[in-house]
């Protein structure tokens, strides 16, 4: 087994990292405070190639590998995963999900510009009585001929207001369950799309969340992404993908909260002495250290069974299930080394524990990754 990076996926980390530092950083608590979407670092992103990591070139995108893409989302979220919850959307769930299994059409149409970095795009599964029972889906796309008439209200949406192109999962047939769900795309200004009220959440606050409304929405067959009735199997497919993302994603904001500790213990004193010299403190960092480790295992090696083209669904769903719980013990951990002053907003820490709740219920809560995992274990 090789555990070493490669030269490109060091210098993409290298290349993440000083971005983080450099244009993620600054601003970040104010993004935060104030619930501003960080448009213009977003641009940079995508600019550097950041939104269109995976995809082939020929298509815009950067033809990297998923671990270079994990690597890259790790970086991001040590300080900002507002802004990475962006990339990952347009790279796992968005990209991944058109080059896989959209038209050439609607790859020249739409996934160029988004692996390009000019636009931005978003992913609707969730409806206000259907999260984790996907296949519940209320929106409803009538089959018209040579259109689809979208009806319906989307919740919870990534890139709500700021994305250009929607890839929206709706009921055409009822009587035929899962196998009657479509995907199609939607783009913003169709008539009758609205974007609704933005959501005031606990943590990834500056992410543009969204609800969506869809009142007779006509959106061309051509639009729609797969065979008839494919929705359903389109984004249990795409979110495998996007598991990979979230989890890095989980990974990199422990591992933020991590460095910030460790940082903070070797220079403020207690008793006489700094408090990283206290055992207690040091088995706290001990306890994080090795969970950190063993959580990146397990991301990079979904993200690596997913570059050698194996199945990677339960391995992404363990790593977001596990990366996950990582991150909401760490940042407690963090904010609880930092005493006082993990409470006040300077220090970090405490965003990063708002924001790490999130990783374990969007893209499938922890409980949703339990079932894909316990059905492939359980599976003859
Ligand atoms: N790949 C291909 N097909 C799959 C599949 C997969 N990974 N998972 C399921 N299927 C197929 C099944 O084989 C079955 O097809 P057949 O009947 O032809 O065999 C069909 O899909 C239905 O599968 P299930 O019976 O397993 O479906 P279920 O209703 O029991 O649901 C579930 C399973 C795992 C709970 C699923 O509903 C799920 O993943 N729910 C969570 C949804 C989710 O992650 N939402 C997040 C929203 S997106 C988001 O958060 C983005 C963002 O903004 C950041």
């Amino acid at each position: 087994m090789n555990f070493q990076l490669t030269e490109e996926q060091l210098a993409v980390q290298e290349a993440a990292r000083d971005f983080t530092q450099s244009v993620l950083l600054p601003g970040v608590i104010e993004r935060d405070r104030d619930m501003t979407f960080p448009k213009e670092q977003i641009e940079q992103l995508g600019e550097l190639g950041f939104l269109g990591m995976m995809t082939d070139p020929q298509y815009g995108g950067g033809g990297m590998d998923a671990l270079s893409y994990a690597i890259a989302m790790e970086e991001f979220s040590k300080i900002d995963a507002s802004s990475s919850v962006c990339v990952s959307v347009c790279n796992s769930l968005v990209n991944y999900g058109l080059e896989k299994f959209g038209t050439e059409d609607q790859k020249q149409k739409y996934l160029v510009p988004i692996a390009s970095g000019k636009k931005i795009g978003a992913f609707c599964l969730s409806e206000p009585e259907a999260g984790s029972d996907a296949t519940s889906q209320q929106t409803t796309a009538e089959d018209k001929g040579d259109h689809y008439l979208l009806n319906g209200t989307k919740n919870w949406i990534t890139n709500g207001n700021s994305a250009s192109y929607y890839i929206v999962i709706a009921q055409t047939d009822k009587e035929k369950g899962h196998r009657g769900i479509n995907a199609l795309i939607v783009e913003k200004g169709m008539e009758g799309f609205v974007v609704g009220a933005k959501e005031d959440k606990m943590g990834i606050r500056a992410s543009d969340t969204h609800t969506l409304l869809f009142n007779d929405v006509k959106v061309p067959k051509t639009n729609r992404i797969g065979e008839d009735g494919f929705g359903f199997k389109f984004a249990m497919k795409t979110l495998e993908g996007g598991r990979i993302g979230i989890a890095a994603q989980a990974l990199g904001i422990a591992q933020g909260a991590y460095e910030l500790a460790l940082a903070y213990s070797k220079e403020r004193k207690a008793f006489g002495k700094e408090i990283s010299k206290h055992q207690a403190i040091q088995f706290k960092l001990a306890d994080m250290a090795t969970n950190i480790e063993a959580a990146r295992q397990l991301v990079y090696r979904a993200a690596w069974l997913k570059d050698q083209g194996m199945d990677f669904g339960e391995a992404s769903a363990m790593a977001k299930l596990y990366a996950s719980k990582v991150a909401m013990e760490t940042t407690v951990e963090a904010v609880q080394i930092h005493g006082g002053y993990g409470y006040v907003k300077e220090y970090h820490v405490e965003r990063l524990m708002r924001d790490a709740k999130i990783t374990q219920i969007y893209e499938g809560t922890s409980e949703v990754q339990k079932i894909v995992i316990s059905r492939s274990v359980l599976k003859d």
